[in-house]
């Protein structure tokens, strides 16, 4: 598995490698088996599997959200060895934001509801840093996980107003055993929390309507910043933890 820590070595890596096609899986590190399950999909379609690892500052709106995410990278690195994958695209801010985020890719209407409403400028972060990954990789596939499906819609939505070469493949939420979905920030969840958390996707997927969803998180403790259902899916975010270790879980499940 090649490590990538310059545009030269990536650029070098594609022109030493002749493969028909490349998959790419973006994330943030903290690797668990979310990831590990968009890196399976990648492995199953394409010849080369590029995973990159980098925690994009333009994202978070909240410096406790940004200080507190979980850094695992010696164990990221063991993980994706063992997943058979065959190069780790490590960028730093200079590399991406040569530019210091002077050009932004924002999208002006989905992208400030749901996550967007409470989180402001967090998609123009996300859509800028995957246009760059992807302008950069020059990926044939790139995988995103269901869980976080705004990003998903927004980046494929993306991907078709830029007229990019890449198919965007959504893969679905990889859970707990107890149905908590898959999260890097489950990491920072205290014990008491985290055996609470996986009440947030069983309230979602049982309660009758959006406002019976959001009365029953309130009486279970949950800081619910919205659910919202949206043809058939019902979309959430929940605060935990604490104003300096925030923990933000988000979910969605198909209702009706
Ligand atoms: O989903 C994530 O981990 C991030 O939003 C992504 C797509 C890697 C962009 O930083």
């Amino acid at each position: 598995m090649k490590l990538l820590e310059s545009i030269e070595a990536l650029k070098s890596w594609q022109a030493s490698v002749s493969v028909s096609t490349t998959g790419f899986v973006p994330t943030m590190g903290a690797l668990h088996a979310g990831h590990l399950s968009l890196i399976e999909h990648s492995r199953a379609d394409c010849q080369a599997t590029v995973v990159s690892i980098y925690v994009n500052p333009t994202q978070f709106n909240n410096p406790n959200d940004l200080a507190n995410y979980p850094n695992t990278l010696e164990e990221d690195l063991r993980q994706l060895r063992v997943a058979g994958v065959d190069a780790v695209f490590l960028p730093d801010y200079n590399l991406l934001y040569p530019d210091g985020f002077r050009y932004q890719v924002e999208e002006t209407v989905f992208s400030h509801e749901l996550c967007g409403e409470q989180r402001p400028g967090h998609f123009t972060g996300v859509l800028t840093v995957v246009m760059k990954l992807l302008n950069l990789v020059k990926p044939d596939r790139a995988y995103f996980g269901e869980k976080d499906y705004q990003q998903l819609s927004l980046v494929r939505g993306m991907v078709e107003a830029f007229f990019l070469d890449t198919e965007i493949v959504g893969c679905p939420i990889v859970r707990e055993e107890d149905g908590l979905a898959m999260s890097s920030r489950n990491l920072n969840l205290t014990v008491a929390d985290r055996s609470h958390a996986p009440r947030f996707s069983r309230i979602l997927a049982s309660a009758c309507g959006d406002s019976e969803a959001v009365q029953q998180l309130q009486s279970d403790g949950f800081k619910v910043d919205y659910v919202r259902t949206i043809d058939g899916r019902r979309f959430g975010a929940v605060l935990m933890g604490s104003e300096e270790r925030p923990v933000r879980l988000i979910d969605n499940v198909r209702v009706g």
